[in-house]
C-alpha cells in the first residue's frame, strides 16, 4: 500500500497529508464511501456536522475494525452553533455520532464576521473542548489573516491548521504565508475546484507528459507544495486514482506553471462576507 506522508501539527501529533472529503457525500451512501476509501488506504476523513453525514462516518468507522489510533477524524462547527452552549452541546452530539471520544481535530468551519457572536469567544470555546479531551487539536477554517490575527492577538493559542479554498484557480498565497510563518497547516479544500480545473490544457500538458490524469496531477501539486488534500469522490475508479500520487513527482518548473494558473477565482463564498447558518 503506498505510504501517505504525515504532517507535523503544532500540537506534536502528526496528520496523513492525504485524506478522503466528505462534502456532499449523501448521509445514506456515507458509510459505503467511508468503507470504500478504507480499502483503498485512505486513514483520514475530513466530515463537518454541516454534512450530515458524521453518523455515516461513525458507522464506518466501527465496521471497518480498523483501530481508534488508525484513522484521522475531523468535524466541523455548524455555523448555527457559534455561541457558548452550542459548541459544547453540538461538539457531544458530533461525537456520539461519530461514536469516537475525542475528534483528532474540530474546527470552526466559516468565521462568521458580520453575526452577533464573535468568533474569538466561539475560539475560547473550542480551547475548552480542546481542554476537556474532547478534541486532540482544534483549529479553523475559512479565517482570512485578520480573522487568524485576533485569534493569535487576543488568546494566544495557534489553531493547528487553517482549512481554506486552495486549487490552482486560487492559490489562496497570502493566507498560506501566514499559516507558514505561525505555524499553522494550511488544508486545502476543493483542492480540483470541483472538477472545474481538470479540463485545463496547462495540466492537460503536464498530465501527457508524466502519464497521469489531471486530477492526480493536480492533487500532487498541492502534495508537493506542503498542503494537505482530502478530495473527494463517490466513484469507486477516482477515489483509487485519486490516492496514486506518491510515485510520481512534478518538478519544480510545473509546480510553478500550474501556480502561475491562478485566477482568484473562487469556488465557494467569501469568508468575509459568508453568513449562512447551517
Ligand atoms: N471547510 C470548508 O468550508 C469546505 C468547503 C468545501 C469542501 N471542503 C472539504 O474539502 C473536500 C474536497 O472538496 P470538494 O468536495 O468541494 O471538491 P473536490 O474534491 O475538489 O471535487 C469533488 C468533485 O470532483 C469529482 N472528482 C473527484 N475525483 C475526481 C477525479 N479523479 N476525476 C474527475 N473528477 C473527480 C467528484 O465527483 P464524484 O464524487 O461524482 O466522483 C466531485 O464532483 C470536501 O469533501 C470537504 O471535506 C471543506
Amino acid at each position: 500500500m503506498t505510504a501517505v506522508p504525515e504532517i507535523d501539527l503544532n500540537t506534536g501529533a502528526t496528520i496523513p497529508q492525504l485524506g478522503y472529503g466528505t462534502y456532499q457525500v449523501a448521509p445514506d451512501e456515507t458509510k459505503a464511501a467511508v468503507l470504500s476509501a478504507f480499502e483503498v488506504g485512505y486513514r483520514h476523513i475530513d466530515t463537518a456536522q454541516g454534512y450530515q453525514n458524521e453518523q455515516g462516518v461513525g458507522e464506518a468507522l466501527r465496521e471497518s475494525g480498523l483501530g481508534r489510533d488508525d484513522v484521522f477524524v475531523t468535524s466541523k462547527l455548524a455555523n448555527g452553533a457559534h455561541r457558548r452552549d452550542d459548541v459544547l452541546r453540538t461538539a457531544d452530539e458530533s461525537l456520539a455520532r461519530l461514536g469516537i471520544e475525542a475528534m483528532d481535530l474540530f474546527l470552526i468551519h466559516w468565521p462568521l464576521p458580520m453575526i452577533d457572536v464573535d468568533f474569538v469567544d466561539t475560539w475560547k470555546t473550542m480551547i475548552e473542548i480542546r481542554d476537556a479531551g474532547k478534541a486532540r487539536a482544534i483549529g479553523v477554517s475559512n479565517f482570512q489573516v485578520p480573522h487568524l490575527r485576533r485569534l493569535l492577538d487576543e488568546t494566544g493559542v495557534v489553531p493547528a491548521v487553517n482549512q481554506i479554498e486552495v486549487h490552482p484557480y486560487l492559490t489562496n498565497e497570502t493566507v498560506r504565508a501566514f499559516g507558514a510563518e505561525h505555524g499553522i497547516r494550511t488544508e486545502a479544500w476543493s483542492p480540483t475546484a470541483q472538477g472545474a480545473v481538470l479540463g485545463d490544457p496547462v495540466l492537460q500538458e503536464i498530465a501527457d507528459r508524466v502519464g497521469r490524469t489531471t486530477a492526480q496531477v493536480t492533487l500532487r501539486w498541492h502534495i508537493q507544495r506542503g498542503d494537505i488534500v482530502f478530495p473527494k469522490s463517490v466513484t469507486r475508479s477516482r477515489i483509487e486514482e485519486n490516492f496514486r500520487l506518491f510515485d510520481f513527482e512534478l518538478t519544480e518548473e510545473e509546480v510553478a506553471a500550474i501556480a502561475a494558473l491562478n485566477r482568484d477565482e473562487r469556488t465557494g463564498p467569501d469568508p468575509d462576507t459568508f453568513d449562512f447558518v447551517f
